[in-house]
């Protein structure tokens, strides 16, 4: 297979590597089951949580290569699940198309990323770690299981139980400025339903400390259109959007996100404002979507699967 770009253009290299020449071609192989014995065995995983492999990557001489052990990444790449996942090597294009049009069109700080490619050409995700700074200081950053008092370490499955009010409860509690990372997370969430990320589970929203002493949401990360892969529901907290468990009805989606606005402190007027907002940005995440690096196969059933989710909210 071959890499469907071999250039960083120079907005990508000033967006993701400070401005410093970078090859997107890794000196790695990927074998279906994993990646390849190229890879050092003693770099193993990156210590960051989640399901699928990830590892902490540095830029050497224009090179990109997996971090040393002990050794400060400045980048994390996520290759593709494997083929027991439908489109499999459409996850990496899947994940900075979501990203790009989170941060593009709806507004909300979201990672930076891109793609790069094993030396067999398969496509790989790359995103600058929003927790290191240029000076290789790291950021205090706890993601929303862990900030919860009833997370049980070593428990993947936790990440799921309970709902997105008991994770705006954590945030409003959390940040310094509730309001307005409150109403950053009404647009997440209603952005992962529209864009049909089923896995946005309590791992997936971090609080991030900054310079000034301040904690506020960290950029959306691991947003992507799951529906191509899996055959999952809307929401990926075992409760949906409500502590009570109650249960939201296709028909009624604009009423539930409403209610669920009033619900974790902010009001009616402000849920249908942007719900309207999102709502517009159907035709040109469409137009975004055939710019894509995704395949024309996983493009028509994104948008099949988006097409519904906005039609739900009308
Ligand atoms: N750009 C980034 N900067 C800093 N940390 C990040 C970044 N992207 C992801 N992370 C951290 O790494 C963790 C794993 O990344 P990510 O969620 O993308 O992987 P995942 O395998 O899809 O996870 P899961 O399937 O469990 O949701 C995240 O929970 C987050 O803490
Ligand atoms: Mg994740």
């Amino acid at each position: 297979m071959k890499p469907l770009f071999s250039e960083y253009t120079p907005a990508e290299r000033a967006q993701m590597f400070e401005g410093k020449a970078a090859s997107p071609l890794l000196p790695y192989r990927y074998k279906a089951k994993g990646l390849g014995d190229d890879l050092p065995a003693s770099t193993g995983s990156l210590s960051v949580s989640g399901a699928q492999q990830k590892l902490g990557v540095c830029l050497e001489n224009g090179l990109l290569r997996i971090a040393e052990p002990g050794e400060q990444s400045t980048h994390i790449l996520k290759p593709c699940a494997d083929g027991r996942f439908t489109l499999n090597h459409d996850m990496p294009a899947n994940e900075l198309f979501c990203l790009s049009m989170v941060a593009k069109l709806f507004k909300i700080p979201a990672v930076h990323a891109t793609l790069c490619f094993f030396s067999d050409g398969v496509p790989a995700y790359l995103t600058k770690r929003f927790d290191v700074l240029p000076d290789g200081c790291k950021r205090h950053v706890e993601d929303i299981a862990s900030l919860s008092e009833t997370e049980v370490q070593g428990d993947s499955l936790k990440k799921y139980q309970g709902s997105y009010e008991q994770l705006a409860a954590i945030i409003a509690e959390t940040s310094t400025a509730p309001l307005l990372d409150l109403r950053t997370f009404f647009k997440l969430v209603l952005v992962n339903y529209l864009l049909c990320n089923g896995d946005a589970h309590a791992k997936n929203f971090s609080m991030m400390e900054h310079d000034d002493g301040a904690w506020r949401l960290a950029p959306a990360y691991d947003i992507l259109n799951t529906r191509l892969h899996v055959a999952d529901s809307p929401f990926a907290m075992g409760s949906g959007l409500f502590s009570d468990g109650h249960k939201c009805h296709k028909s009624g989606m604009r009423n539930h996100f409403t209610e669920w606005a009033e619900c974790i402190g902010l009001n009616a007027k402000f849920a249908a404002k942007e719900i309207n907002r999102a709502l517009t940005t159907l035709p040109e995440l469409l137009l975004q979507l055939q710019k894509s690096h995704l395949s024309q196969k996983a493009q028509r059933v994104f948008r099949y699967h988006i097409r519904r989710r906005f039609l739900s909210l009308k």
